[in-house]
């Protein structure tokens, strides 16, 4: 059987491009997107995250090393824990790494001006260290939508000197 040679074409073309678009699905749900959920900080009971070893009671913890610090924050409908009633307060020059999570649904967790942000999901521990030299004054804000106060979730961090 004759097949005309533009029709060939376009077979091999629409075959590659189903291909290529199940790749696509594939990779998203086993490759790089599986890796978007970060529990670098291991997983934790959602329903009581200060009970794990993984998390401790929400606030600022002095670190292994003089100059780190450990803060542990949990993310709840609709507030930070510490950030949104009481700032977060780190001292200036210091190493902090975040640990969070949330207690019910997923929300966002981003450093307003930096590149600090996260997913914070319940049942696991997101950690993200960084380093802040300067004193200065930085909002926290949820970025994922997770309820009908979504956009009212916010807080605040103060490097202090
Ligand atoms: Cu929490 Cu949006």
């Amino acid at each position: 059987m004759h097949v005309h040679r533009f029709e060939r074409l376009w077979l091999v073309a629409a075959l590659a491009m189903i291909v290529l678009f199940i790749g696509t699905v594939t990779y998203g749900a086993v490759g790089a997107g599986y890796g978007m959920v970060d529990d670098t900080g291991g997983q934790v009971d959602p329903t009581d995250a200060t009970a794990s070893e993984n998390f401790r009671e929400p606030g600022v913890y002095n670190g292994s090393e003089p100059g780190h610090y450990d803060v542990y924050i949990e993310a709840k409908q609709f507030l930070f824990v510490p950030g949104t009633s009481d700032p977060v307060r780190v001292p200036a020059n210091s190493t902090v790494t975040f640990h969070v999570t949330s207690t019910d649904v997923v929300h966002g967790f981003e450093v307003v001006g930096t590149n600090i942000n996260t997913m914070a999901v319940p049942g696991q521990v997101a950690t993200i260290t960084v380093e802040f030299d300067d004193p200065g004054q930085y909002g926290l804000v949820c970025n994922e939508y997770c309820g009908s106060g979504h956009h009212t979730m916010e807080g605040s961090l103060e490097v202090v000197p």
